[in-house]
């Protein structure tokens, strides 16, 4: 399986985002954090910064959206030139028409899974996901250590997707660097998020490529 890598832009230089993306343009997607001070203890951007990002990089927007009723912006989001949209499965009780709505905006639907929520969460909405995202910490900042027990997690969700028999993405974020992402692809896992191993080197595109060589063995 070709393992994908999405460097976070939370780690980034946000005063100098122009450059700290041209740093990682050799990657599959580019990660962008939406935070709101309510779903996660931190804040960070909004759709303007999604619209000005969608103009300095070619990299398809992979928008993690960590904030209460997401169904309001959805739409915004998407005119703002998101690519995928991920949404995460606590924060709504209709999921479903929350997944739809993405889909009907033009997007790629991904639903999220915080470390205390279990698999089977998501049994009966997964066929309707371009990617499942299985938080490997929990979400609100960078720099957190990888939560070992989610690598079950991960096993779990990709007997889930080979069940489905759809190609769907299995992402991890959170505490992903050259120790764990192997780990990580081991269990199943085929896109991996990277914000502080990526931007707090001298050299991300090298950290890039690291990432990109862990194997499924
Ligand atoms: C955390 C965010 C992550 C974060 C990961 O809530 O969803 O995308 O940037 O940061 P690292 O890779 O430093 O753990
Ligand atoms: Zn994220």
């Amino acid at each position: 399986m070709t393992v994908r890598v999405a460097p976070s832009i939370l780690s980034a230089d946000f005063a100098n985002l122009t450059e700290s993306i041209r740093t990682v343009e050799t990657a599959d997607l580019l990660h962008v954090d939406v935070m709101d001070g309510h779903f996660v203890p931190n804040i960070t951007i909004g759709q303007p910064v999604v619209r000005s990002l969608r103009k300095a990089t070619h990299l398809p927007l992979d928008v993690h959206l960590m904030i209460d009723n997401p169904s309001l912006y959805i739409e915004d989001f998407a005119e703002a030139g998101s690519s995928i949209i991920t949404v995460h499965a606590e924060v709504s009780c209709h999921l479903h028409r929350l997944l739809n709505s993405i889909r009907d905006a033009g997007c790629s639907p991904g639903v999220a899974l915080c470390p205390a929520t279990p698999a089977v969460m998501i049994e009966h909405i997964i066929h309707m996901v371009d990617l499942v995202l299985v938080m490997t910490v929990n979400p609100g900042f960078g720099g957190q250590d990888f939560i070992p027990e989610m690598v079950t997690k991960i096993r779990q969700v990709r007997e889930m997707i080979d069940r489905t028999g759809r190609e769907i993405d299995l992402q991890v974020d959170g505490g992903i660097n050259d120790v764990t992402a192997p780990i990580a692809v081991q269990a199943g896992a085929n896109v991996l998020v990277a914000g502080s191993y990526i931007f707090e080197s001298p050299d991300p595109a090298e950290r890039l490529q690291r990432l990109r060589a862990a194997r499924r063995v």
